[in-house]
């Protein structure tokens, strides 16, 4: 129970740094130089009940406590340690160096409390910290990029309200050669423009991609490329340290026969907010915890959304003996069961 919020970290981590080493390609003058940043604006985000709420909502479902805060180990639940919510945390990965997800908390002095609106924003979306270095990407900015205006808007007003703790902020200090790959990460954002949403698969695709980010773990990649044609069908390996480590793979969510073809929305939704499937428990790997702030209609149109994706055929168990799998070339539960089609 105690290592819960870090087999998620871990698992968040793999994939990061996959997707950083993949950026090596990419490698430009930013190495160097520093990551590429615009200045700041004025801009203000107004504070309303309805940004409040609605910032409350999405922060704690996109599960920003879940990196930024401390927990109490001791505790079977694993909380967050009482009254240190926001206040940062130095995530358990020291192979990366020292990985800190600093204070968000209102503080002046030691939080973000001083920033303004559009600095606050940019670390969000565009990955740059306020004295314009870059974050890290295990900070998801890639997909907060994504994030309407007013959702964007709402977060910043919500982090202003989150009560003040006083912790010194550090910055993390990564090993090479992360510490400079970081750099050519963020891109600038021009202008924003908010879509408009009508279909429950749209407004599931904003949710699953844009706030949730299930695609980081379920869709698998090879260095930082996601595989052409396997879109959240499964198979990434993530280690479960509540399991000695044990490999755990993220599972097919499209639906096709050997993905959740079987599930309906009811399903889906206990699933998502209690991490029970028929028969067992769900590696706490899936982080079922925040996701179970969603709303049951939020939870339907992803739902819906995930039911609108290709299929993927591509079978992928954690009960079954791992074999190697031509389709993901990854080890796993009925990997031998899958069959290239060339
Ligand atoms: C998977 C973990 C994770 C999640 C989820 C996450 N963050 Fe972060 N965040 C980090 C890490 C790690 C850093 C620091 C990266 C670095 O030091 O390079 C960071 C940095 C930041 C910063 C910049 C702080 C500074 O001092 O530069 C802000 C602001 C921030 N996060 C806000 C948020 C908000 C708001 C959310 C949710 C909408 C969120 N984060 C979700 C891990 C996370
Ligand atoms: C940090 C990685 C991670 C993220 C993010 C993640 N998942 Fe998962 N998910 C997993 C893993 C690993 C499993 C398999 C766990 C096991 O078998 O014990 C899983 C299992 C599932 C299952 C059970 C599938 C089945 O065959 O019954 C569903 C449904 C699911 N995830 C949906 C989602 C959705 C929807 C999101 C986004 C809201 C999401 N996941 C985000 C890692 C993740």
């Amino acid at each position: 129970m105690a290592v819960r919020a870090r087999t998620v970290v871990l698992s968040l981590l793999v994939l990061l740094v996959v997707v950083v080493l993949g950026g090596i390609t990419a490698v430009g003058w930013q190495i160097v130089l520093g990551p590429t940043a615009r200045a700041v604006t004025d801009r203000r985000f107004e504070a309303t009940p309805e940004r409040l709420a609605r910032g409350r909502y999405l922060t704690e479902a996109s599960a920003c406590f879940h990196c930024h805060s401390e927990h109490d180990l001791s505790a079977p639940e694993y909380p967050v340690a009482a009254g240190r919510r926001g206040a940062g945390w130095e995530m358990p990965i020291p192979e990366l160096g020292k990985v800190i997800a600093p204070n968000i908390t209102s503080d002046p002095v030691t939080g973000i409390g001083a920033w303004s609106d559009d600095e606050i924003a940019r670390a969000i979306q565009e990955g740059i910290s306020r004295d314009g270095s870059a974050l890290f990407p295990l900070m998801p900015y890639g997909n907060f990029r994504n994030l309407d205006e007013e959702d964007l808007a709402s977060i910043v007003v919500f982090l202003r309200t989150v009560p003040a703790v006083t912790q010194v902020r550090q910055r993390s200090e990564l090993v090479f050669p992360l510490s400079v790959l970081v750099n050519v990460m963020p891109k600038p954002m021009a202008a924003h423009t908010s879509v408009a949403r009508t279909t429950p698969e749209a407004r599931g695709e904003y949710l699953v991609r844009t706030v949730a980010g299930c695609q980081d773990c379920h869709s698998p990649a090879h260095n930082g490329d996601p595989l052409d044609g396997m879109d959240l069908g499964g198979g990434f390996e993530l280690s479960d340290p509540g399991r000695n480590m044990a490999p755990v793979h993220a599972l097919n969510i499209t639906s096709d026969p050997s993905g959740i073809a079987h599930y309906d929305a009811g399903l889906f939704i206990e699933v998502l907010q209690t991490g029970h499937l028929p028969g067992r428990m769900l590696s706490h790997i899936m982080p079922f915890e925040d996701f179970r702030h969603f709303t049951e209609d939020d939870l339907r149109d992803m739902f819906a959304y995930l039911k609108s994706v290709p299929p993927v055929k591509h079978r992928v168990s954690n009960t079954d003996p791992p074999s190697f799998c031509p389709l993901c070339e990854g080890t796993h539960g009925l990997g031998d069961k899958n069959v290239k089609i060339q």
